[in-house]
């Protein structure tokens, strides 16, 4: 989502005549595009910061911190004295105007939420490096307040983008070449559109739309609620071949007594009958997750619970975390970060070793299997293969002189890792 947001700001300032340049050493504009989903990827802006701060005494470059992170500290990132420009994620039209007031003691700040703003009608520059596969974003914020998030408080309210802007953008993108697009929201289940003349739009329908731009442009898409995802999305999805079958459904933990103090509004007996809807309907369909370890009063009897589920499911990738407090949101104010950074370290381990025997189960599974690639390049070890993905979003590298970037190419399975499927051209 940030990096989508990067390509919606190069092209606000590109009208402007600024230009993007890879070195930093001549960029007259510094910006970090921030996240504050946790605290170490705040602090890892802090440390760019100093870096950046180089560049702005020596040479008078201005430093700006945009997204989450401007958002959610506002002035207090203009007490360090080392950045000219905050920026939310909302404000971002405001940028061109913000940066022809700076001086060196007139620092700028827009940190104003919006119930509107969606950069409809913004065609983002892509600063992907391979031209194949675009990320659209289809709506912004989050209404749902899951008690440890700051998402809600950074990005304000969920709104949903005109549907029309939404299509021409993936149509312009496919009359580009890209062969690939992903639509992302921070609860796509919810995406809701109402235009003025009675006409309405949920997430199935934009799904249907998009992909019948063209069978030989995928869709994928992120994230889904578990509490949201309907039965007219999974049919959806079943029902056109371009439409990747692959779906990230955050768990966040296997516990009903922590789903309900994270505020997720499902328990897990929900979530497993969400699972077995979608298995049933697409039973090559892959299921990605994310887990939080150790959240707040979490037992063992918890944590064994998260275990559990992710073998119930199996899932076939996983995105692990271990719990971290952020201010203002519910959690903080209501619950202690009572379990010790050790114990938390030694559950996420637990947690991750798990994903790993998981993820392996899963591709040895796909051995003997056929599978449609989209090539994304030459593989990261050898040049002489290339690399692309499934349909179930999984890495499969293989011999081939003849395919090039963009391609799609029918592989087969012979072996894998925990990470690739190593595959040769059918
Ligand atoms: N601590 C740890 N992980 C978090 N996530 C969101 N907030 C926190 C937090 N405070 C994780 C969730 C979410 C993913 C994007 O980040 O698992 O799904
Ligand atoms: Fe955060 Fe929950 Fe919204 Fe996801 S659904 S962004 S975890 S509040």
């Amino acid at each position: 989502m940030n990096v989508n947001d990067t390509e919606v700001i190069f092209s606000i300032l590109g009208k402007e005549g600024y230009e993007r340049t890879e070195d930093i050493n001549e960029a007259d504009v510094i910006m970090a595009n921030t996240c504050s989903i946790r605290d170490n990827a705040e602090q890892r802006i802090w440390g760019r910061i100093e870096q950046f701060s180089h560049h702005r005494k020596k040479r008078g470059a201005i430093v700006g911190i945009v997204g989450c992170m401007a958002e959610r500290l506002k002035t207090d990132l203009l007490d360090s004295h080392k950045v000219d420009l905050v920026a939310g994620p909302d404000s971002y039209r405001s940028l061109p105007e913000l940066l022809s007031k700076i001086t060196p003691d007139n620092p700028q700040i827009n940190v104003m939420l919006s119930h509107e703003e969606t950069y409809g009608d913004i065609t983002p520059v892509r600063i992907d490096k391979n031209g194949v596969s675009a990320f659209i974003s289809i709506m912004r914020g989050c209404n749902n307040v899951c008690s440890y998030c700051v998402v809600p408080y950074t990005r304000g309210a969920e709104r949903s983008r005109d549907p029309h802007t939404i299509v021409r953008e993936a149509c312009d993108v496919w009359s580009k070449g890209y062969k690939e697009v992903t639509l992302l929201g921070q609860n796509v289940d919810s995406y809701l559109w109402k235009g003025p003349d009675g006409e309405s739009v949920n997430f199935a329908k934009l799904l249907s739309m998009v992909a019948e731009i063209s069978p030989e442009l995928r869709v994928r898409y992120s994230t889904s609620h578990p509490k949201d995802i309907s039965d007219e999305v999974i049919e959806t999805m079943a029902k056109y071949d371009n439409i990747c079958k692959c779906i990230h459904l955050p768990v966040q933990s296997g516990s009903d007594a922590m789903l309900e103090k994270m505020r997720r509004r499902y328990n897990r007996e929900w979530y497993l009958e969400r699972v077995a809807k979608i298995k049933s309907v697409m039973p090559d369909c892959s299921i990605t997750t994310d887990i939080i370890a150790g959240f707040c009063g979490e037992t063992e009897q918890d944590h064994q619970d998260t275990l559990s589920i992710m073998k119930a499911v199996g899932y076939d990738y996983a995105y692990m975390f271990a719990y971290s407090e952020r201010p203002g949101t519910l959690a903080a104010k209501n619950y202690p970060d009572d379990i010790p950074l050790e114990e938390k370290t030694r559950r996420l381990n637990e947690i991750i070793e798990l994903q790993n025997t998981l993820s392996l189960e899963s591709n040895r599974r796909d051995v003997g299997e056929v599978f449609r690639v989209l090539v994304e390049g030459p593989s990261k070890r050898n040049p002489d293969e290339l690399c692309g993905r499934a349909s179930n979003n999984k890495m499969c590298v293989f011999p081939d002189k003849i395919h090039k970037v963009g391609d799609y190419v029918d592989v087969k399975v012979l072996s894998c890792t925990s990470a690739t499927l190593i595959c040769s051209v059918v």
